[in-house]
């Protein structure tokens, strides 16, 4: 890939570019809505990502282009930027807005970014060509910033100048990853460890609804606001700064402090997905690979019926694996409204499994999913000087 985008890049640009990176996207393995309550989350990043061929320019210019969309742009270097519509260059634009506001000097410079994630399909496109970005710019210009602040600022990016509530889980884990390794994050804390991603005799697998995510972005900060509300009134009577504080059986006593029954269903969602990602963590490193798929199975349960973000078209994934035999778990992963499902089945019946789904799905839904095989790698990196 980097050689093609690299001609590309001279093509386009009339000079070489200085260097290309590579950043993956993410799957989350469990751990969904938890990552803005203060709990724990185990994400991995995946082998699928985006690329970016960067060189500096000396005419003060900042120029994007992009294999995937047609639109480009070229703005004069200034001090700051704000976003503009929906473009898919405000994701590296306000990186760069970020690094301005805090006194990093740039200078101009253009940019060829690939990527083939399915785009706003909760695979971390957007954490991607954010950490993409920043780790480029960091180690262009010479800031030494560390992955954890990289995925810190890429997060800011996102909450600020695209204007999503998003928690911290998706720039952590395509900065942070590693090759084969689960990550098992605190992401109050920031501490964090890697677990061996095995599941001897199964195969993780991501399918995607191919569903585009309608509304997605205003129905999170919608849940974004229900927790908050939820750990408000709790707070009154239960000192903590997160839902995820509460453990399932103090929430049993505190929950009718609560007020709207929607709003508590939310919190149930939260208080019980964070100890299911505890007893999964404890799955993964003992080898209990079906103990871990019932707690995916459990996940997706308290996604659809307490938290609604699932749909039909994700349900129906889940519900075609929870009737296959050698499937032993499955759940929507992300932030939902579409977007993909994981699912572990047993290695002999991949092949059975994917040409069930598509034929259950394809009727039930009326197109097909894509499926694929999880491949789980190392977080952002320099391909090429
Ligand atoms: C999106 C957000 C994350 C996280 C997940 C849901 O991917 O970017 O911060 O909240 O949804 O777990």
């Amino acid at each position: 890939m980097s050689t093609a985008l690299e001609k590309e890049f001279s093509k386009r640009y009339g000079h070489e570019p200085e260097a290309i990176y590579f950043c993956p996207g993410r799957i989350n393995l469990i751990g969904e809505h938890i990552d803005y309550n203060g709990g724990q989350v185990m994400p991995a990043a995946i082998n699928r990502g985006t690329w970016l061929a960067i060189g500096r320019n000396t005419d003060k210019t900042l120029r994007f282009q992009c294999l995937n969309f047609p639109e480009t742009a070229a703005l004069h270097l200034q001090e700051s930027y704000t976003k503009s519509g929906h473009e898919w260059f405000n994701f590296p634009l306000g990186v760069i807005d970020r690094f301005l506001s805090e006194g990093h000097d740039l200078s101009g410079m253009d940019l060829l970014i690939y990527g083939n994630l399915p785009v706003a399909a909760g695979l971390s496109s957007s954490a991607s060509i954010e950490v993409l970005t920043a780790y480029a710019l960091s180690d262009l210009f010479g800031n030494q910033i560390s992955r954890v602040d990289i995925a810190l600022l890429a997060k800011k990016v996102e909450n600020e100048f695209i204007g999503v509530n998003c928690g911290i889980m998706d720039q952590f884990a395509v900065a942070m990853g590693k090759e084969k390794q689960a990550m098992l994050l605190n992401c109050d804390t920031l501490a964090h460890a890697y677990i061996p991603a095995a599941f001897p005799g199964y195969t993780l697998m991501i399918i995607n609804t191919n569903k585009p995510r309608a509304l997605a972005d205003s129905k999170y900060n919608e849940r974004f606001a229900e927790c908050r509300l939820a750990l408000l009134q709790l707070q009154s009577v239960f000192p903590s700064n997160h839902l995820c504080d509460i453990s399932p059986a103090q929430f049993e006593v505190i929950a009718p402090f609560i007020t709207d029954e929607t709003v508590r269903k939310r919190a149930q969602h939260v208080v019980t997905e964070n100890e299911r990602v505890i007893l999964a963590a404890e799955a993964l490193a003992a080898g209990r690979a079906e103990d871990f798929g019932d707690l995916l199975y459990g996940s997706h349960r308290s996604l659809k019926e307490l938290y609604e973000v699932s749909g039909k078209e994700l349900d129906t994934i889940v519900d075609f694996a929870g009737t296959f035999k050698g499937c032993i778990g499955a759940r929507m992963t992300g932030a939902g409204f579409g977007g993909c499902a994981i699912a572990l089945v047993k290695d002999d019946r991949v092949n059975d499994f994917k040409a069930g789904l598509t034929l259950d799905y394809t009727v039930r839904i009326g197109y097909a999913p894509e499926i694929f095989e999880a491949e789980i790698s190392d977080g952002v990196k320099k391909v090429r000087p």
